[in-house]
């Protein structure tokens, strides 16, 4: 009876059941903020918003609806204010470009001021939107209060967060085919407070960022009619495939990121806060953690032929393939709990469980 009644309930042909009025159907999913209170609307359906666009269908020209599919609109994120955490090098760089290319005003933080500076002002040049520098370090709170105060006094809402700083372990032979070797291995080549200190970086604070810039991004759903906020964690294929890749701390805490942006996105949904919350993974890019160094333009790179035969696309990511990750992500109004692979095929060839 009961896997009857869930697969009626997830039917996209059954949305007459998905009705506020029909209780029994309503408890498994119900927005808190809607069980709390006696009104039957639900707050993050999309009826109203449904609506409005068949009625503005109706009355649009061909063209007008063609205009609608254009990049510049489904891709659109001018005029935004944005949050890049590690936005100084590797990726972080990557998804600021992305969207000052194209008109959003993105601030950049990170804990080394002369990186963050170097970007602003080679890459803020002569395009549409803004790179600003904040320095900050993601990991302590006090230090995240002073990052919300800093944005909230200069901008009334934040649209798009990207929580993207993190950093990686140190490694472990993991072919050891001896017993007594490999635990030797996994057991004295990290500790407790690596462990620790990436969970830190990699995890805890995704969670207390978020938390932290809930209500700013809260108005910038409210200011912007068609808007709705948006938190994209940057997580890995590293917390997806069921390799170690001989670093075992760093691919748990991606893994944890990963259920972590499924948790958020569930939690500030049913709370009735209309802020999307999904994740990237990406595969292999070039960056400061995989390419140990930036050049004098902050940019990384790794050597194609490394990846040769690794991946189906056989090279590393391009800024490109993330820079329409990026964009896909925020600004994909339907797109909610989500974490997209960009990874050449990466987890295909690697395999999950
Ligand atoms: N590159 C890849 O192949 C790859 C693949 C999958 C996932 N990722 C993920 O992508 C994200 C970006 O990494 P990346 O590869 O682009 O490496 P990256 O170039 O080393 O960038 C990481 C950035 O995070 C910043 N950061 C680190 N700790 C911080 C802290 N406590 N507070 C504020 N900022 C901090 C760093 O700046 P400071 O040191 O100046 O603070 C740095 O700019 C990471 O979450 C990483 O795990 C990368």
């Amino acid at each position: 009876m009961r896997s009857l009644h869930m697969s009626k309930f997830f039917s996209p042909y059954n949305v007459r059941k998905f009705c506020p009025f029909r209780p029994s159907l309503n408890t498994i999913a119900a927005p808190k903020s809607v069980l709390n209170r006696s009104s039957p609307s639900l707050p993050l359906q999309s009826a109203t918003p449904i609506q409005q666009t068949r009625t503005n269908s109706t009355k649009m020209s061909a063209q007008q609806q063609n205009q609608r599919f254009s990049l510049e609109n489904v891709f659109n994120v001018k005029g935004r204010v944005a949050l890049v955490t590690g936005g100084g090098s590797g990726i972080g760089l990557m998804a600021t470009q992305a969207l000052a290319v194209n008109g959003a005003k993105v601030y950049i933080t990170g804990r080394t001021e002369e990186k963050l500076d170097r970007v602003a002002s080679l890459y803020s040049q002569d395009i549409p939107g803004q790179i600003i520098p904040v320095a900050a370090d993601i990991t302590s709170k006090p230090s995240i209060e002073a990052l919300v105060q800093e944005i909230s006094a200069k901008e009334p809402a934040l649209h798009i967060l990207i929580n993207n700083a993190g950093i990686s372990s140190a490694t472990q032979n993991t072919e050891l085919t001896s017993a007594a070797e490999l635990s030797s291995e996994l057991f004295n080549k990290t500790s407790f407070e690596e462990w620790e200190s990436l969970y830190r970086t990699n995890v805890s604070q995704l969670y207390f960022v978020t938390a932290a810039f809930l209500p700013l991004l809260q108005k910038g759903t409210e200011r912007e009619h068609g808007w709705s906020s948006t938190v994209v964690n940057v997580s890995s294929i590293s917390g997806i495939v069921k390799l170690a890749q001989h670093h075992f701390p760093y691919n748990a805490s991606k893994g944890a990121a990963v259920h972590l942006t499924r948790m958020l996105a569930h939690e500030v949904a049913s709370s009735g806060l209309k802020i999307r919350v999904n994740g990237i993974a990406p595969g292999v890019f070039p960056s400061e953690m995989t390419a140990g160094e930036s050049d004098d333009i902050q940019k990384s790179s790794i050597p194609k032929e490394k990846y040769e035969g690794k991946v189906p696309a056989g090279r590393p990511g391009k800024d490109e393939d993330m820079a329409g990750a990026v964009l896909f992500t925020t600004a994909n109004q339907y797109l909610n709990g989500q974490t997209i692979v960009v990874d050449g095929g990466y987890v295909l060839a690697a395999g999950t469980v």
